[in-house]
């Protein structure tokens, strides 16, 4: 294959708009590489699906959510080649060959994946809390003990389809069809690249090539912020700052981040190392010399809590300034996004289509 420049690619799933920690964590590397390498990035459509296949409402929406989201934050879709995942169908293909030739506890192993079957199986009990009765046919069963059994694990529930189970192959696929020697992404995609390095020196091997490149990850320096309530940020934990969030919602988020526990009245000396939350952001979004000063008043109880969380509020909503602005723009020219989407798309096909023809050829398929 001809390739004039190094590769990465990447890719999101569109589950809705993106937060800071989406920002941080992976999007500025998009940003630091896409001048250097040609660069591939992926709404990945068919990943939403392995395990909201029943909810695929709002998929066109969170679609187009996320480009907006990737170019607001700096993506330049004249230089980055954007599009939808399912706008290429040599990709399943490709799926599917290699799914020939991945062992099956390769994929069972996974250990994002185990953490996502978790998630899944948590918001199953959530579900099965909030509803009235639990009727399996027409008998009414009981409720704590259903719920307890789905707990430990006595109840198997149908959480992992055939294709969840897929999902590190199909992922492979989508990075090595531009033979991307790089992918910058979150740490929880860590487990699913070993998988692809590993498929990889697994075809190379069984075929006797060295065709496909064994793809790298590449993290961020703040590969994790955590949500205003100190946990893991995520949509569904309801603790996360948006991208698209107005300044006034982001102040408000703000206003509720914990902090020092035992710091109760502003007279009360803080302890900065104990704030896990305000702290780290500061570090992340305020200048070095805003960070020394925040902390000074904090230890020698000079700020209270309150106002240095607003000031935090307002350096972050300086940050997102411009990102949010193009953002609104972005939101007012739909036109604009489709044509985006849809010469993307076209472009990464031949190359994905060069790619297919290649593997079929070193496969000696019947062509
Ligand atoms: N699994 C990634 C996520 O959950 C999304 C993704 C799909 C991806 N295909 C990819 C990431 C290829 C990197 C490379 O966000
Ligand atoms: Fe945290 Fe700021 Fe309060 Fe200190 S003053 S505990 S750093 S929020």
């Amino acid at each position: 294959m001809q390739i004039n420049k190094k590769r990465i690619m990447s890719g999101m799933r569109p589950t809705g708009k993106l937060h800071i920690g989406h920002y941080m964590g992976v999007l500025k590397n998009w940003l630091a590489f896409q001048d250097e390498y040609e660069s591939f990035f992926c709404v990945a459509d068919w990943h939403a699906l392995t395990t909201k296949y029943d909810q695929t409402e709002d998929l066109r929406q969170n679609i187009t959510d996320v480009a907006m989201d990737w170019i607001a934050s700096g993506i330049n879709p004249e230089q980055s080649t954007i599009y939808v995942q399912s706008l290429i169908p040599e990709t399943a293909e490709l799926h599917l060959l290699l799914s020939m030739i991945t062992p099956q506890n390769w994929v069972e192993r996974d250990t994002t994946l185990k953490d996502m079957v978790k998630i899944l199986r948590d918001k199953t009990i959530v579900q099965a809390e909030n509803a009235k009765k639990i009727y399996l046919g027409k008998k009414e069963l009981d409720k704590t003990e259903v719920i307890n059994a789905i707990k430990n694990e006595q109840i198997k529930i149908d959480l992992i389809t055939y294709g969840l189970l897929g999902y590190p192959v199909l992922q492979t696929a989508d990075i090595i069809q531009f033979n991307a020697s790089l992918v910058p992404v979150g740490k929880d995609q860590l487990a699913h690249l070993e998988i692809s390095r590993d498929i990889t020196r697994r075809f190379n091997h069984i075929y006797k090539t060295d065709f496909f490149i064994e793809p790298q990850p590449k993290l961020t320096e703040t590969p994790l912020l955590k949500g205003i309530d100190g946990q893991k940020m995520g949509k569904s934990f309801n603790n996360d700052i948006k991208i698209s969030d107005s300044e006034e919602e982001t102040t408000k988020k703000i206003m509720r981040a914990i902090t020092d526990r035992s710091r109760i009245k502003k007279t009360d000396p803080g302890h900065p190392q104990e704030c896990e939350v305000v702290c780290p952001y500061y570090e992340i979004f305020a200048d070095a010399e805003t960070v020394k000063k925040q902390r000074y008043e904090c230890e020698n109880a000079i700020r209270g809590c309150a106002d240095c969380k607003r000031e935090l509020a307002e350096i972050m909503n300086n940050y997102f300034f411009n990102i949010r602005s193009k953002r609104k723009e972005l939101e007012s020219n739909h036109g604009y996004i489709k044509k985006i989407i849809e010469t993307g798309s076209e472009k990464a096909r031949e190359q994905v289509c060069i790619t297919l023809k290649e593997v079929k050829k070193i496969m000696k398929m019947y062509n």
